[in-house]
């Protein structure tokens, strides 16, 4: 597979401008940005993304009304539609200004920003006819919460390329409240949305805004690659269901960094598709960074590595991770009919605060699309390293439970430091169907990871850059008239 990068757009300001003026096809208010080298005039307001748009429109210029009642779903779609027309000509820019903008779902185009300004909240309708009903996953067979289809995600995009989701901190606000309830009750005929899915696309940026109370999952791409999150926000009831944070989902070349996530289910969690459909699609979720995350999710993991893992799992680099508060941390779950793989995890720099098992492995997470899968098709868990982790006010260290005849194997733990909570299980580590090692490990971890004494290497974490490592944010503008 071709290596996508992020494109630099460099462009002759006054070529365009006289492209443009000729191209001026609709009445959006359309007006250059570009960067001057001695600093931008007043007339001008700079965000950093991965690249910037010659055109900006408001969303009230399509009719939009941010009084938090009015529906805006069409305003929206008209938006992304009209400045779709700039996809070859240096992009488009959806401003939304500071409001509260209700709307149904709609879909994203391709160089294309969608920019919340600060006090800007897109609010998720909770009209249920605003939510169009689309197909399963290929690799998931149905929907996640139950057989069928799906409501869309509020913000969708399919087959895309250079798609951003930006702003000065606005909001998505999925008021999950009015989902969570139907949810329990089971009064929804389909799966839930998502606040973002993006399929199949190529080049994102989702960064400096915060995603309130999503009624199933936050941030969603799925069969993508080059995407990079960066400094958001994520908050949810610790008790609401299944409100993941950032899912990457057969997707590769992914950096999350900076992020701060409060939720009920896992903070991240690195997925692939689901037993027979996973395995016919066959896409692995690879190359994958994680730094500088903060999760508070009391009853989840801080990164999970399936359940859904049945197109594979490899290369995932995380470092620098802070849960306060949370079921464990770096956890990996499968069973018996995924299939596939998760192989070359690496982890290092962990700061841990009240745990229930820092480390948790299960090779039986019963949970199946359906009757046909192939109980046979056992996953391969294989590679996994931690290294450098401090824990306090631990229940369990570590419970570690592999598939008998498909033990997990080449475990490794280094530098591993767990203080123990007052009211802390007998056995600290409990082991079956594992083999590894660990080294300078407290407390001594179980005889099935044999201590190699204070000289060994350490588990490895790997050295070269990934592209994803060298994606920049550039600085880029729009005129401050746009309102
Ligand atoms: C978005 O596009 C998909 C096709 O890619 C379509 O099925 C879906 O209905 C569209 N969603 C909305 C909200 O228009
Ligand atoms: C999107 O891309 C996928 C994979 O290449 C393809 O199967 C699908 O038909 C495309 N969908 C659209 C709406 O173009
Ligand atoms: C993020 O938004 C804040 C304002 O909320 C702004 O100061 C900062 O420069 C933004 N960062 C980026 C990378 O755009
Ligand atoms: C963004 O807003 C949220 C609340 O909506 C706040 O918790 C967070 O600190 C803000 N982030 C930044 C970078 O200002
Ligand atoms: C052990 O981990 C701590 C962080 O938890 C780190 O500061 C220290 O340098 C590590 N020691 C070695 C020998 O790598
Ligand atoms: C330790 O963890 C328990 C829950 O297991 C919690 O109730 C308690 O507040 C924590 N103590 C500290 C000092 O964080
Ligand atoms: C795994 O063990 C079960 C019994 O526990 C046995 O039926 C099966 O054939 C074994 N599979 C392999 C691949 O050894």
């Amino acid at each position: 597979m071709e290596l996508g990068r992020f494109k630099s757009f460099s462009f002759s300001i006054l070529a365009l401008w006289m492209l443009s003026t000729s191209t001026l096809l609709t009445p959006v208010q359309c007006i250059r940005g570009h960067n001057h080298a001695g600093g931008a005039p007043a007339s001008e307001s700079k965000y950093m993304a991965t690249a910037c748009r010659a055109h900006t429109a408001s969303i009230s210029d399509f009719g939009g009304v941010g009084d938090g009642v009015t529906s805006n779903t069409k305003a929206f779609s008209d938006a992304v539609s009209s400045l779709s027309q700039y996809a070859s000509d240096g992009g488009g820019m959806l401003f939304v200004p500071a409001g509260r903008w209700l709307t149904g779902p709609f879909n994203l185009t391709s160089h294309f920003t969608l920019f919340l300004d600060q006090d800007a909240v897109i609010l998720a309708s909770q009209d249920l006819s605003e939510w169009p009903v689309i197909d399963p996953l290929p690799s998931y067979g149905r929907g996640r919460d139950g057989p069928g289809g799906r409501y869309s995600s509020l913000l969708s995009g399919s087959n895309l390329t250079d798609v951003i989701i930006t702003g000065n901190n606005g909001t998505v606000d999925g008021q999950g409240a009015f989902w969570w309830q139907k949810f329990h009750s089971k009064k929804l005929k389909f799966t839930r949305g998502y606040l973002v899915e993006l399929m199949f696309s190529d080049q994102i940026l989702i960064s400096n805004l915060t995603f309130l109370n999503s009624p199933a999952w936050n941030i969603h791409p799925v069969y993508s690659s080059n995407i990079l999150v960066s400094g958001i926000t994520i908050l949810a009831p610790v008790r609401s269901p299944n409100t993941d944070g950032i899912n990457p989902d057969s997707c590769s070349h992914v950096r999350i960094e900076d992020c701060y996530i409060v939720s009920g289910d896992d903070c991240v969690a690195i997925k692939s598709g689901w037993d027979e459909y996973g395995i016919a699609f066959g896409m692995p979720s690879e190359h994958i960074v994680i730094r500088r995350l903060t999760c508070i999710s009391p009853y989840s993991a801080t990164i999970a590595l399936g359940s859904e893992m049945s197109g594979g799992i490899r290369d995932v680099r995380a470092e620098d991770i802070t849960a306060l508060n949370t079921e464990s941390a770096v956890r990996i779950k499968t069973a018996p009919g995924r299939g596939a793989y998760v192989k070359d995890i690496f982890v290092r720099g962990m700061n841990l605060n009240t745990m229930k098992w820092v480390f948790l492995m299960t090779g039986s997470y019963k949970s199946h699309p359906d009757g046909h899968y192939d109980p046979n098709a056992m996953p391969v868990v294989d590679q996994i390293n931690y290294r450098d982790v401090v824990a306090t006010n631990v229940s369990m260290a570590g419970r570690l439970q592999g598939i008998s005849n498909a033990s997990f194997t080449g475990i490794c733990f280094s530098n591993v430091t767990v203080h123990m909570a007052v009211k802390a299980k007998k056995l600290p580590w409990l082991c079956t169907d594992i083999a590894g090692v660990s080294n300078s490990v407290s407390p001594a971890a179980c005889a099935a990871l044999a201590d190699q004494g204070g000289t060994a290497t350490p588990c490895p974490f790997p050295e070269d850059r990934l592209p994803m490592d060298d994606v920049e944010l550039k600085e880029c503008s729009y005129p401050r008239s746009t309102r």
